[in-house]
């Protein structure tokens, strides 16, 4: 199967990309690299999937850029690419605006003229807002919090149009907070562990006591590939949640008793305006059902492998290590 996954120089889609590699499948990555974080990170990742040869990778800017002539009917599209990052959002709501809802509504289109047969959809945890229904059901009410879930409900939206008004085969999978190693510098985790090895203070938004469900990034490529062939109802969406809900302080705990933060942690005022959420709690009993998919990593084992990436590749990247 030939598989074309947006944002394949990202953190999700790069892993994503390595486990249907590792299953033979035949892979194009896009990417057209932005700049939210250090664009080096995105080129090593890139380097490191073109040495599997049914690999390749094409630089286009998906709100911009056809993407008609890598699709046909024996291709699914993974759709990761967006701009990501729920506190940035409140400024420059063009990117989000451009790259979360024109991107993939441009990509929705040449998918339909090109007859091909599933194109999954990396939605958000976001979408639910501050709900109080937990463990959260993908029937709970949708009320974004941040103009980023605001951005990443339109496009869930129209994928959900594009199936029921256009007959298009799209899954959403709604990710909780994804950890694990390669993770995008701006997140929590990332942040901790390299502060950790460069003694960057960390500053903690708040009271900590903020929960998240955290989700091991090798379970969401899995269930990036469960949604490939599972026996889905068009338009449908998942929640893609790891079982691992904790408060912040402690992922901290967890973290510190993996690696050691010492002083490093500087608790500040929560921005009156952050999108930041008190809770997200995922029941993923319908990926069970319905993808067969349930997470696997617990948060130990996943900081450790985070902890082990982070040591052995990112370390070596200098503007990663001063990132945090
Ligand atoms: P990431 O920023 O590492 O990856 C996204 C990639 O998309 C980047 O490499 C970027 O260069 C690319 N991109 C942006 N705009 C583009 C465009 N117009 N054309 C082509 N490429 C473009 O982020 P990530 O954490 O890997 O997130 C991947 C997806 O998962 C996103 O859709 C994000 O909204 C979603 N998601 C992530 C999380 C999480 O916790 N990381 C949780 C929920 C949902
Ligand atoms: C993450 C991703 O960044 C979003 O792209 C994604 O859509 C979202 O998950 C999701 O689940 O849908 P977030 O939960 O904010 O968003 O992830 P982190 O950046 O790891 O933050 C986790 C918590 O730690 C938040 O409460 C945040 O306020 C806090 N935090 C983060 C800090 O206190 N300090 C920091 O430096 C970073």
């Amino acid at each position: 199967m030939r598989i074309v996954i947006t944002g394949a120089a990202g953190f999700i889609g790069s892993q994503t990309a390595h486990l249907l590699l590792s299953s033979g499948h035949d892979v194009i990555g896009i990417d057209s690299m932005t700049n939210y974080y250090d664009p080096l990170i995105k080129v090593a990742r890139v380097a490191q999937l073109v040495q599997t040869s049914n690999f390749s990778f094409q630089k286009r800017d998906l709100a911009k850029d056809d993407c008609r002539d890598l699709l046909d009917q024996d291709t699914v599209v993974i759709h990761l690419a967006a701009q990501p990052g729920v506190r940035a959002s409140w400024s420059e709501f063009e990117s989000y605006a451009n790259a979360n809802v024109t991107a993939t509504k441009h990509l929705l289109d040449a998918a339909l003229e090109c007859g091909v047969p599933r194109v999954i959809y990396a939605s958000s945890s976001s979408v639910y807002g501050n709900s109080s229904d937990f463990p959260t059901t993908e029937t709970a009410p949708l009320e974004p919090m941040s103009p980023y879930a605001v951005s990443k409900l339109a496009g869930e939206q129209l994928c959900r149009l594009y199936a029921s008004e256009r007959g298009l085969h799209t899954t959403s999978l709604r990710y909780f907070t994804v950890y694990g190693p390669g993770q995008r510098p701006d997140m929590l985790t990332h942040r901790l562990i390299a502060a950790a090895h460069n003694g960057a203070p960390v500053r903690i938004f708040g009271t900590g006591n903020q929960i998240r469900d955290f989700t091991f990034v090798g379970d969401v490529a899995r269930a990036n590939v469960a949604a490939i062939t599972a026996d889905s109802s068009p338009g449908q969406v998942f929640n893609i949640a790891g079982g691992s809900a904790v408060s912040i302080k402690e992922m901290i705990e967890s973290v510190e008793a993996a690696v050691g933060l010492g002083q490093r942690i500087q608790q500040i005022p929560a921005p009156p305006v952050s999108g930041d959420v008190p809770r997200t709690d995922g029941s993923a009993s319908l990926a069970e059902s319905i993808l067969g998919w349930k997470p696997t990593v617990d948060l130990d084992q996943g900081i450790s492998a985070q902890v082990d990436d982070f040591r052995s590749t990112h370390a070596q990247l200098p503007r990663y290590a001063i990132s945090a």
